[in-house]
């Protein structure tokens, strides 16, 4: 089935060899030498923890080479499982941190998606996801290097990281300006913190897309208004929430609630390599778990296009091809 995934990090989507070999390349610690040292580290005992192995991860790209090569092999691994559209947040705090040239972070990233369309025909685009730990200034200071980067095809303006004690309404102006220089906005919300947070960023930032989002259930009339309301996507990522410890067992995820709420909703794989997952592996759980039958999944793929940031003919023009290929698939399959 053709897929698009809307809530990937490239820093997260790094394979394991390649980790190892851009750490020794680089000089950068990592606490790990060989493969097996990876899995472990790629063990999390709460949300926090896993946001450290996140960092550590992210420090590892240094060059524009490494950009472009993690970028490749990400779009390359997308394209395998037949996702033709994805938007690739990278968390611009981590790197500006270490004085990095965003013209080389973002040519190479532009250079390993142009190179993985050209051989496998998907579109990548990057976005920005601000870690809301770090400063309101850094955050417009990011905003001011997202809008740079709309010239290498940046879409997006996000916040991440520890929504906990980080909610989202301080960052009004800083949404209020990725607006106005024509990016589009989501949040990470709902994830860690309650149905507030998810308030807050629609309310207060004016995001079209929330991350995660399953902790809105907690407020049914904040549910049933924007079910009612349909123009808030929720890109949800079962198993990150699994391995990050936020939901206890995955039967205790609330995917079929918040689909039979009415919410859009899109599956995703968050940090796949960090999670040992794929966006196909989430539509199967969706099946396999959570009893999605063959319209409901046919829904959810369609959801990732109407959620996503692109301009309205090609959004008409892929909505059309995949309904086509959907309907030949069930053709061909019976189903
Ligand atoms: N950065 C990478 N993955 C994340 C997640 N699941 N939540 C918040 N920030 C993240
Ligand atoms: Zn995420």
């Amino acid at each position: 089935m053709p897929k698009a995934e809307l809530h990937i990090h490239l820093e997260g989507s790094i394979h394991p060899h390649t980790l190892l070999e851009l750490a020794t390349k680089n000089g950068t610690a990592l606490n790990a030498r060989d493969l097996a040292g990876v899995e472990r580290l790629f063990r999390y005992d709460s949300f926090l923890g896993f946001l450290d192995v996140y960092r550590a991860c992210a420090r590892c790209l240094i060059q524009g080479e490494d950009f472009e090569r993690v970028a490749y092999e990400m779009a390359v691994d997308l394209a395998e499982q037949n996702v033709r559209y994805a938007e690739v947040m990278l968390s611009p705090a981590q790197h500006m941190q270490r004085n990095m040239d965003f013209d080389e972070i973002l040519g190479g990233v532009a250079a390993g998606f142009a190179r993985a369309h050209a051989e496998r025909g998907i579109v990548c685009k990057p976005a920005f996801d601000f870690g809301r730990q770090f400063s309101l200034q850094e955050a417009l200071r990011a905003v001011e290097l997202a809008q740079d980067g709309m010239r290498y095809g940046v879409v997006a303006f996000s916040i991440g990281g520890d929504e906990a004690n980080y909610p989202p309404e301080p960052f009004v102006e800083v949404f209020a300006v990725a607006k106005a220089v024509g990016l589009h906005v989501m949040a990470h919300a709902g994830e860690v913190a309650g149905a507030n947070s998810v308030r807050g960023a629609i309310e207060m930032l004016g995001v079209d897309r929330i991350g995660h989002g399953f902790r809105v259930l907690e407020d049914p009339e904040l549910t049933q208004i924007l079910a009612r309301r349909g123009d808030i996507t929720f890109d949800v990522c079962p198993t990150s929430n699994l391995l990050t410890g936020v939901i206890p067992l995955i039967s205790a995820h609330p995917l079929r609630q918040m689909f039979d709420a009415g919410l859009p909703i899109t599956l995703n794989s968050d940090d796949p390599t960090l999670f040992n997952t794929t966006l196909t592996n989430e539509f199967m759980l969706a099946a396999e778990h959570f009893n999605f039958n063959v319209d409901e999944i046919c829904k959810v793929a369609l959801q990732s296009i109407r959620g996503a940031f692109m301009p309205a003919a090609e959004r008409a023009a892929l909505l059309s091809s995949f309904k086509h290929e959907q309907a030949a698939l069930r053709e061909e399959l019976g189903i």
